[in-house]
C-alpha cells in the first residue's frame, strides 16, 4: 500500500484529535508535519493539544508548528468552548508533552515540506485556512508542488453551522478561504452536507472507551463532551464527524458516492452571506454534467457508512498494532 507524505493543518479540537489519531493509524498516510491555526481554540492551545496527543500516541517525533493566531482580517474570536470545552479537548487532561514547537511557522513548514516532497505532498486542512493562504503568499508555486489538498469546510446545499449559510472553518477566516479556493489547484471540499450526515453513535463511543489503548479511551472521553453539544442538534447522544471524515477521504480509505466538480467561491462581504461557500450546484438538475474550468470536488455523500470504519481503524491500530506499543511505552494515560 502506498504511503503519502502529509501536512496536517488543524485547530485541535475534539474532531481534529480524532482526525489526527486516524491519520496516524492510516497506512496510507505518513504525517510529516502539523501546523495549528486559531479556530476551535487559539493556535497556541491547539498546538499544545496536538503535542500532547502525539505523545499519547507515541508519535512525539512529528514536528508541530504554530500558525496564525488571527484571521487575515480582524482578530481571533475566542473559539468554541461550548462545543469543544475550554481546553479544546472536552476538558480531558492529557499528560503534557516535553517536546517544544518547531522553529518555523505553520506556513513555512508547509512550504518546506512541499519542496521536500514535490508533487507528492498531500495537504489536509481541518481548521480555518489562514495558514494555507499565508503559505500561498510565501510560495506562489505551492499549487504545483502539492499533490492534493483536502479541506473540511463549507456548506454546498446544506445550511451553515455558525450562521445560516456559513460553516465555521470558512467563516472564521473568509478572506483566507477565498484565496485558497481561487488558487490554481484542484480541491476536495468536505462540507457539512456530508459531515453532518455521518454520525458517530454512543455505541461507537462505548467501543472506544472499552479499549485497552490509551488513545481510543482518551478520544472516547473527549467525545462525551462533544456528544452533549450535538445532542441539542440530533436529539440523541451522538456527533457529526467533520474532520476524521475529511482525513479518511484524503487518504482514500473511503470513497465518495456523489462528488460533483463545480465552481466554488467564498462570500467575503460584510452582509449575512459572509463566509458562505457559494458552490455552483445547478448541475444537480442535470445529474452534474462536467463543467469546464471547475476545480472544486464537493463531496456530498459516501459509498458506505463511515463511523464503523473510523472506530475499527482506531481500535485496530491503537489496541493491537504499532500504536499500542508506542503509546504505552511513551505516554502514560489520559486522566
Ligand atoms: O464546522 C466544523 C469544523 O469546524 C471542524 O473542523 C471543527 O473542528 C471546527 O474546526
Ligand atoms: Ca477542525
Amino acid at each position: 500500500m502506498t504511503s503519502h507524505p502529509f501536512y496536517l493543518d488543524c485547530d485541535t479540537g475534539i474532531d481534529d484529535a480524532l482526525a489526527l489519531a486516524y491519520l496516524l493509524a492510516s497506512p496510507q498516510a505518513d504525517v510529516q508535519g502539523i501546523g495549528t491555526v486559531s479556530g476551535n481554540v487559539s493556535a497556541a492551545v491547539g498546538a499544545r493539544n496536538t503535542l500532547d496527543l502525539l505523545q499519547l500516541a507515541g508519535h512525539a517525533h512529528i514536528p508541530v508548528a504554530l500558525g496564525a493566531h488571527d484571521p487575515l482580517a480582524g482578530s481571533f474570536g475566542g473559539g468554541a468552548p461550548w462545543v469543544h470545552g475550554e481546553n479544546g479537548i472536552g476538558e480531558v487532561a492529557l499528560s503534557a508533552s516535553a517536546v517544544g514547537l518547531a522553529a518555523e511557522t505553520a506556513a513555512e513548514m508547509l512550504v518546506r515540506l512541499a519542496h521536500q516532497h514535490p508533487g507528492t505532498l498531500r495537504v489536509l486542512a481541518i481548521g480555518p485556512l489562514s495558514n494555507i493562504a499565508e503559505a500561498l503568499r510565501l510560495e506562489p508555486e505551492l499549487p504545483r508542488l502539492v499533490e492534493e489538498i483536502t479541506i473540511m469546510g463549507g456548506a454546498a446545499l446544506a445550511p451553515g453551522n455558525i450562521t445560516p449559510v456559513a460553516e465555521a472553518n470558512i467563516a472564521n477566516d473568509p478572506e483566507a478561504a477565498a484565496l485558497v479556493l481561487s488558487a490554481d489547484w484542484d480541491i476536495t471540499l468536505v462540507p457539512l452536507d456530508v459531515t453532518m450526515a455521518n454520525v458517530l453513535e454512543e455505541s461507537h463511543r462505548q467501543e472506544l472507551l472499552a479499549s485497552s489503548g490509551p488513545v481510543p479511551r482518551a478520544l472516547g472521553e473527549m467525545l462525551g463532551y462533544y456528544f452533549r453539544f450535538y445532542e441539542g442538534i440530533y436529539g440523541r447522544p451522538c456527533s457529526a464527524m467533520h474532520d476524521p471524515l475529511a482525513a479518511a477521504l484524503a487518504v482514500g480509505a473511503v470513497k465518495p458516492a456523489l462528488a460533483p466538480v463545480v465552481r466554488a467561491a467564498v462570500d467575503t462581504s460584510s452582509g449575512p452571506g459572509r463566509g458562505q461557500t457559494v458552490c455552483d450546484m445547478r448541475g444537480l438538475y442535470a445529474g452534474y454534467p462536467e463543467v469546464k474550468g471547475a476545480r472544486c470536488r464537493v463531496v456530498l455523500s459516501l459509498e458506505e457508512e463511515f463511523a464503523p470504519h473510523l472506530v475499527d481503524a482506531l481500535l485496530d491500530f491503537f489496541e493491537d498494532g504499532e500504536g499500542t506499543t508506542a503509546a504505552l511505552a511513551s505516554a502514560g494515560s489520559a486522566a
